[in-house]
């Protein structure tokens, strides 16, 4: 008999599929106790549970006694209980490599359309107001060969530093938990503490993860820190920056602009005062929103749960050891 899995979140037909081809699959809308309730048997039956954006706890795993492995179609996985997956030895399976490029293009489009103020302009010229030729109030910041600042050097920190040593010849500085050679050797970046990061750099670009170190790390100290000039950029996940710093520090103009994919809460509140400014570029966590990288972190996914509940969690496993014990 072919194991059980949950799936909460839609698939391509290929995909779903090859994921039918290995497992008896049933597909909810959610993972909201409702839901649980409504599908208690399939869910106390799984083995398997493929989706992404639900929160993964204690609760949800108190009612699956059979999982064996969860796979996330994402990098993040700061909504699981990554603990809690570890003690029941359930393998959790993510998709570091696939979305990599993506991002970078993302990180590197919020860095053009905030120093060019590509949104603020073009809504401009939409309603009616280039009647003459454009003077400095409409001028933007160069970005060629200003200095980039990336905070957090993993695969998408070194496809930004790529794209912005070749593309626009801008000196980098990192700072990570340590010294990335490759990016050093690449690139010619910088490795420097975060303070003198923040001092120095025109982007200040962060592409963190969620973790009890990193939330509010961005606080007010560290946003008085930056140059009045500069730009922060946020593409990791949205507490890492407090959003009420920032919003302060953009209202006192303490810094120039901001760029965010990701908020403190998705999505942003419409009241939020973040989209009455106009330095502030606002996306709604597209990071890797597009149609060849959605496929792939999806196709990704299904072949990690294959693999997992095949025993395979040698790669894209978050927890290996906790699983092979
Ligand atoms: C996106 O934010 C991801 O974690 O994949």
């Amino acid at each position: 008999m072919k194991p059980s899995v949950i799936l909460y979140k839609a698939l391509p037909d290929d995909l779903l599929a090859r994921l039918e081809d290995h497992f008896t699959v049933t597909r909810v809308k959610n993972l909201s106790p409702e839901t649980v309730a409504q599908h208690a048997e399939a869910f106390a039956q799984a083995e398997g549970l493929l989706g992404s954006s639900e929160k993964v706890d204690q609760a949800l795993l108190d009612n699956m006694p059979a999982l064996r492995a969860s796979s996330t179609i994402s990098v993040g996985y700061d909504n699981f209980d990554v603990d809690a997956l570890s003690a029941r030895h359930i393998a959790l399976m993510h998709t570091p490599t696939v979305l990599t490029e993506t991002v970078a293009d993302t990180l590197m489009a919020l860095v053009l359309t905030t120093a060019r103020r590509v949104v603020e302009v073009a809504e401009r010229v939409k309603n009616g107001e280039w009647t003459k030729s454009i003077g400095p109030d409409w001028f933007g910041s160069d970005v060629h060969h200003k200095t980039l600042g990336i905070v957090g050097m993993g695969r998408i920190g070194l496809a930004l530093a790529q794209r912005a040593h070749f593309g626009f010849g801008m000196p980098i500085l990192y700072n990570a938990r340590s010294h990335h050679q490759q990016a050093e050797e690449r690139f010619n970046a910088r490795y420097c503490d975060l303070d003198t990061l923040l001092k120095e750099a025109d982007f200040v670009c962060v592409v963190l993860p969620l973790t009890a170190e990193t939330h509010h790390l961005f606080n007010a100290d560290k946003l008085a820190l930056m140059k009045p000039s500069a730009i922060l950029i946020n593409a990791g996940r949205g507490p890492v920056v407090d959003e009420a710093a920032l919003i302060a520090a953009l209202q006192a103009g303490k810094i120039r602009a901001a760029g965010l994919d990701v908020f403190e809460q998705e999505p942003l509140p419409v009241d939020s005062p973040l989209l009455k400014m106009p330095n502030v570029v606002a996306l709604p966590h597209i990071g890797s929103a597009t149609h060849e990288t959605r496929y792939n972190m999806a196709a990704c996914a299904v072949d990690n749960l294959i693999d997992a509940l095949n025993g395979k969690t040698d790669n894209n496993c978050v927890n290996p050891q906790a699983v092979n014990k």
